[in-house]
């Protein structure tokens, strides 16, 4: 059969046509269906020796009859012309020659001549002769005609389903990816870029973005926080946007669409947006940010089924960042909490007081100097913060006599100091993801010589995070007054770390930090760490250690 009839006669118009041919055949008529170019497609009965010329040449008067309506049915000396039609076009001819039409008698008619004593043959020929000069070949012609729209009707709707069916597994699929995705520790900014980057391998558009609000100092606004390409959305347009979609929703829309394909736009847009779709964010019946798209490719406007493809990854990218900002709370909360333990401890003694916060912020000084050198994975810095932290935490389980005592220690009181890395350890290990920051409590009186405590570890042997914690509870305790003597001025310090090297601190942490701004590190210190480093304050720093306990 030739491509181009395959195209015009779907697999369902055909089945029906072999279907309806076998009839035709058990009937004794003769049947063939001509594509456009008049060759024949199929004939009836089959067989090489039938041929269909004798019923080619009723071709060009069926096609000189082919008349605007839908499947007309010409009749002449018991042969019928049909052009079959898909909507306006003639996709094939059928031609039935009913001249030698005859109905085989079934078991009923027997059964019925035997009953009523009539000649079978007699009937037989009498209702055939019948048949020849009545509209039954018409009648079935039609009711063929009828099955045949029908077949392709019903192609049509499975081929709906199918398309439909396809696309619902497609958004399930990228739902579930967002979903398997969702992991709290990652930033709102990646996945919400991964979720545009989603979105439009299926949908094209020529700009897409996440706006989020957020809350600072100066009131809430909308930030960019994810997107790409020509968005055509500037900054104050946003707003603008959040506004109509609000009015949108309050219309009872799920979403707002505008274009001015077929009609003209309902609100005002940059020149160069030719159709727009927004979809809200919304936590707690309130909208904290939208998904914007502009300029759907490949097809004109944007319609139901992007609404819904929009609407389902916004609902997913929602839950994502409200689920972040709970993981944040809890963050905050825990990071609190450790720095409510160790101000606790510190405030045992009025000399201590901020000593714990001061060496967490100097070690991760100190971690982000010898990373520019040696480098360090961003967690391991993240740890050496917690370290810094928690490195004193053993002494809770020493009592404030011995702690705060002002004179001489004795060999027992000098055993239950030196025993607080130890018990700070043994706390710490209840949380197996503090592995490292344990290593920083158990470490952080070692000293490259030997002489340290608890295990006189020697050089190497000591791990990295102890001897961060080491230099930077160190230069604390120097820069401190102590009840025996007033703080040393930074340059005091500096010289006694300088002699301190190969006998109390590791060479290479002691000279990172050496040729590291001194001066300013202890501005910052001084100033409360009000300068801002990074990030703005110890909780919001804190809070993304802790998360690098998670990973
Ligand atoms: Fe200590």
């Amino acid at each position: 059969m030739p491509e181009t009839m395959l195209k015009k006669i779907s697999s369902a118009q055909l089945s029906c046509l072999q279907k309806f041919g076998k009839r035709i055949a058990n009937m004794s008529m003769q049947m063939a269906v001509f594509d456009q170019t008049g060759n024949c497609i199929m004939h009836f009965p089959a067989g090489e020796d039938e041929s269909p010329n004798e019923l080619a040449e009723y071709l060009i008067t069926a096609n000189q009859n082919s008349s605007d309506n839908n499947n007309e049915i010409t009749g002449k000396n018991s042969v019928f012309t049909v052009a079959l039609k898909d909507q306006q076009d003639v996709v094939a001819t059928l031609i039935v020659d009913a001249s030698d039409i005859v109905i085989t008698p079934d078991q009923g008619i027997i059964d019925f001549c035997q009953t009523n004593n009539v000649n079978l043959e007699d009937l037989t020929e009498v209702v055939n002769s019948s048949l020849r000069n009545s509209c039954y070949t018409e009648d079935i012609l039609n009711d063929f005609i009828v099955e045949f729209d029908e077949a392709e009707k019903v192609s049509q709707q499975f081929e709906m389903i199918g398309s439909e069916l396809a696309r619902t597994y497609e958004e399930l699929v990228l739902l579930y990816n967002m979903s398997t995705n969702m992991k709290v520790t990652q930033s709102n900014a990646t996945y919400l870029q991964r979720a545009c980057d989603q979105i439009t391998q299926r949908v094209a558009v020529e700009g897409i973005a996440i706006y989020l609000e957020k809350k600072d100092s100066f009131g809430e606004s909308l930030l960019l926080t994810a997107g790409s390409g020509l968005v055509s959305i500037e900054q104050e347009m946003a707003d603008i946007l959040l506004m109509h979609l609000t009015e949108e929703l309050e219309d009872d829309r799920d979403a707002l669409l505008d274009s001015n394909i077929d009609s003209p736009f309902k609100y005002s847009w940059p020149d160069a947006v030719k159709n727009i779709i927004a979809v809200p964010l919304m936590g707690n019946e309130k909208i904290f940010g939208f998904m914007v798209a502009t300029n759907i490719m490949n097809k004109p406007d944007f319609d139901s089924n992007e609404v819904k493809l929009f609407s389902s990854v916004a609902n997913q990218c929602a839950v994502f960042v409200d689920n972040g900002k709970l993981f944040s709370d809890i963050k905050e909360l825990f990071i609190g909490s450790l720095k409510a333990l160790t101000s606790s401890i510190d405030a045992k003694d009025q000399y201590t007081r901020g000593h714990s916060e001061r060496v967490a912020f100097i070690s991760r000084w100190i971690a982000e100097r010898y990373s520019e050198r040696y480098p360090l994975e961003e967690e391991y810095v993240h740890k050496v913060y917690l370290a810094g932290l928690l490195h004193d935490i053993g002494k809770i389980g020493i009592p404030e006599t011995v702690l705060c005592k002002n004179g001489k220690l004795d060999e027992n009181e000098r055993k239950q100091i030196q025993s607080h890395p130890k018990i700070g350890a043994t706390i710490l290990s209840e949380i197996k993801q503090m592995s490292e920051v344990l290593q920083g409590a158990l470490c952080h009186h070692e000293r490259a010589d030997g002489k340290g405590y608890p295990e006189g570890l020697v050089a190497d042997e000591i791990p990295l995070i102890g001897k961060i914690i080491s230099l930077a509870d160190a230069f604390d305790a120097m820069t401190s007054r102590r009840i025996y003597r007033d703080a040393m001025d930074i340059d005091h310090a500096i010289s006694q770390i300088e002699e301190g090297i190969e006998t109390q601190f590791d060479e290479k942490t002691a000279r990172v930090f050496l040729d590291s701004d001194i001066k300013k590190l202890w501005a910052i210190i001084q100033d409360g760490f009000i300068e801002s480093w990074d990030y703005s304050n110890f909780t919001e720093y804190g809070a993304l250690a802790v998360g690098a306990l998670l990973r």
